[in-house]
């Protein structure tokens, strides 16, 4: 359903927040700041993935982060202009980002939120112009205003996140978001500096036909996973996998699909990131419709333990979670 407010399609993200700041509860412009804040950065990260080929920005740094993955060098400076502009726009108290081990201080202790950040997702792809994409969850601190945030501020839960969203670098930039109603896409156009409504209350199908998961680990997964991929392939379903979360997750949010990162050996407890993956991406993908769940529970209710925490994950079209979920015993 359409709310009376509804803003139509080719409104600026600035005034589309503006108006829903009046329309419903975040009445005292701090959160519209920080999203504002966050569209700002995926600008800038935006002009530094399009002439990265050009002014020496691909390649890796030479060392590993915390996860043990080797750091590609957009990895690290799109670490950087998110801390930047999230400790600049002064909305945010904390930050933990995939690219650093502990919490990161802004010195804006009187701010009441903290955001959790994967400051570039699909590394692999960075170098080979494939898309790419940053994806963030929001939350309201519970430490005291005032007080240095703590890692309880980062534990509290997917369902507390009250906004999360991602940007997609792909054939065109898009960033997409929500605060917990409708999911909204807002296409970038380079030319006026803005994002503009494209994609107004996004909803995913209820069924889909496209399967996304990283083939080459199929021997590892278990065995209600690898049946269900066998059924995919006897529908004669079609197999998309991009290897950037952002981008298959998008694609199947608006084409109807089901994604999937199971267990493998390396990754026994799967391989993506709870707070700065699955969390958000499970909450816009609820929103629009679909479900994402581990085999035994949804991803919003899985208790957070670390901030570092990885977690197995399938979602998308919620008829063909269900047939997934019905295949483990
Ligand atoms: P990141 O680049 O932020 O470290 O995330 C990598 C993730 C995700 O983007 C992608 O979907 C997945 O890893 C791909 O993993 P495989 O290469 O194992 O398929
Ligand atoms: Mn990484
Ligand atoms: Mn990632
Ligand atoms: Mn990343």
């Amino acid at each position: 359903t359409s709310h009376p407010l509804a803003l139509p399609v080719g409104t600026t993200l600035d005034r589309y927040i503006m108006n829903r700041q009046y329309a419903f509860a975040y009445a005292t412009g701090e959160l519209s700041q920080l999203l504002r804040d966050i569209a700002l950065a995926g600008k800038i990260i935006n002009r530094e993935i399009n002439r990265a080929g050009l002014i020496d920005l691909t390649g890796g740094m030479g060392v590993q982060n915390v996860q043990g993955e080797s750091q590609q060098k957009l990895d690290v400076i799109a670490d950087i202009r998110f801390s930047r502009a999230l400790k600049n726009g002064g909305e945010v108290c904390a930050i933990i980002s995939e690219e650093e081990e502990e919490i990161i201080l802004t010195g804006n202790n009187n701010a009441k939120y903290v955001v959790a950040i994967d400051p570039l997702d699909g590394s692999t792809n960075i170098d080979v112009n494939v898309s790419i994409g940053t994806i963030f969850s929001i939350y309201r601190r519970v430490t005291p205003i005032g007080s240095e945030p703590t890692v309880e501020d980062f534990l509290q839960g997917g369902h507390e996140q009250v906004a999360a969203g991602y940007i997609l670098y792909g054939s065109s930039t898009i960033l997409v978001y929500t605060t917990g109603h409708s999911v909204n896409g807002f296409t970038y156009d380079a030319s006026l500096g803005e994002f503009i409504l494209s994609h107004a209350d996004i909803r995913s199908p209820l069924d889909g036909t496209i399967y996304s998961c990283n083939d080459g680990n199929v021997d590892e997964y278990e065995e209600p996973v690898r049946k269900y991929l066998a059924s995919c392939r006897e529908k004669h379903h079609t197999a998309r996998y991009i290897g950037s979360l952002v981008a298959d997750f998008h694609r199947n949010l608006l084409k109807g699909g089901i994604y999937l990162y199971p267990p493998t050996a390396k990754n026994p407890d799967g391989k993506l990131r709870l707070l700065y993956e699955c969390y958000p991406l499970a909450f816009i993908a609820e929103r629009a419709g679909c479900r994402a769940v581990t085999h035994r529970e949804s991803i919003l209710d899985i208790k957070p333990r670390s901030l570092h925490q990885r977690s197995s994950l399938y979602m998308g079209a919620p008829a063909m979670v269900s047939d997934l979920l019905c295949l483990f015993p």
